[in-house]
């Protein structure tokens, strides 16, 4: 099993089976600091530079709130306008001069492999919040913590699953890390229904059939959405040329209670790595999904908190030491 200490999170491609379980247990440990249950200071002391140069609500807060539930510091660089990058700087000296400061280092950046050159010149570890349409590994793990959270419900597990992934495939990199974590698990069939120009990029199918999973690849919603898991994406609009391109493809996969009813399985888990995009011209998940029970969409938001503390612990070097550090709240608390 890959070592945790000391390590950058840049892509799924650096875990095993092993490494994504202690993941998930640790991250399950994470429950009661994050329900505010109790207290835990572990990380007391230490400081998690937050550098985010691409818009975003739910990694940046989630990681800065796990930071905080073990007990660290937290600082922000919000928009690359607000950075020496615009005045040319390299990530390399960037990060040289950010790791000084800071003990882990979360980023996110609109440019493909982006993370990784920043790593490079990083003397602590750094933990890769998106970068581009590359991947979104920290979003995959939480993924695969809420699917088999939400399995086990029904006494399943990750091995066997029946998954469908709809919506922008080729630019989604939430599909791409989840779909290469994925292939790591056994007989899993995975439905991708796309526009045919949306579809997912080869080298992420390829990952999957070679590892013998049966995959289809369709750009129909009927008789497609029959599944234990429907995985919606956005039409990720800033990826695309112009706003005029990215239209052509909006509302086209909307999935609505009438849609879920017809096609989806009765307990068909839903799935969004959010934010939705709720305008009328897209509407790709219904708030009339809201209040069904199997929409998993904020439990999924809720469950990043869990993994990113995980992640945080363990490339710290600290998961085993999290009950050495424990105080009780004394506030009120309805969580
Ligand atoms: N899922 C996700 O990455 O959301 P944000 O863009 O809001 O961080």
């Amino acid at each position: 099993m890959m070592t945790f200490q000391g390590s950058h999170i840049l892509s799924v491609s650096q875990f095993d089976r092993d490494a994504i379980a202690k993941i998930l247990t640790v991250s399950a440990q994470m429950m009661p600091y994050a329900a505010r249950k109790k207290r835990c200071y572990v990380l007391d002391g230490a400081i998690l530079s937050n550098l985010f140069f691409e818009p975003s609500t739910r990694t940046r807060v989630s990681f800065g709130t796990a930071f905080n539930l073990l007990g660290g510091f937290v600082r922000e660089t919000v928009g690359e306008e607000n950075s020496s990058l615009s005045k040319g700087e390299s990530l390399f000296d960037t990060a040289q001069v950010i790791s000084g400061y800071s003990d882990v280092i979360a980023m996110r950046h609109p440019k493909m492999h982006s993370v990784s050159e920043f790593a490079q010149g990083s003397t602590v570890p750094v933990i890769n919040g998106g970068d581009g349409a590359n991947e979104h590994p920290t979003q995959a793990l939480l993924d695969l913590f809420t699917i088999q959270s939400e399995m086990a419900k029904f006494d399943k597990g990750l091995d066997g699953l029946n998954i469908v992934l709809m919506g922008d495939l080729k630019h989604g990199r939430t599909v791409h890390s989840l779909s290469k974590l994925l292939s790591l698990y056994h007989k899993v069939k995975i439905t991708m229904v796309s526009p045919k120009a949306l579809q997912m990029p080869d080298a992420v199918v390829s990952t999957l059939t070679n590892a013998g999973h049966e995959v289809i690849i369709t750009d129909t919603m009927a008789g497609n959405l029959a599944c234990d898991v429907i995985y919606q994406t956005r039409i990720q609009q800033e990826r695309f040329a112009s706003k005029g391109e990215a239209d052509l493809y909006r509302g086209h996969f909307s999935l609505n209670r009438n849609i879920y009813r017809k096609y989806c399985r009765e307990n068909t888990v839903i799935m969004h790595p959010l934010p939705r995009d709720s305008r009328p011209e897209a509407n790709e998940l219904d708030t009339d999904l809201n209040d069904l029970e199997n929409l998993a969409i904020f439990r999924q938001a809720q469950n990043g908190v869990l993994v990113r503390m995980a992640l945080f612990a363990l490339t710290l070097g600290v998961e085993d030491q999290l009950s050495q550090y424990e105080k009780p709240v004394n506030w009120y608390s309805n969580k």
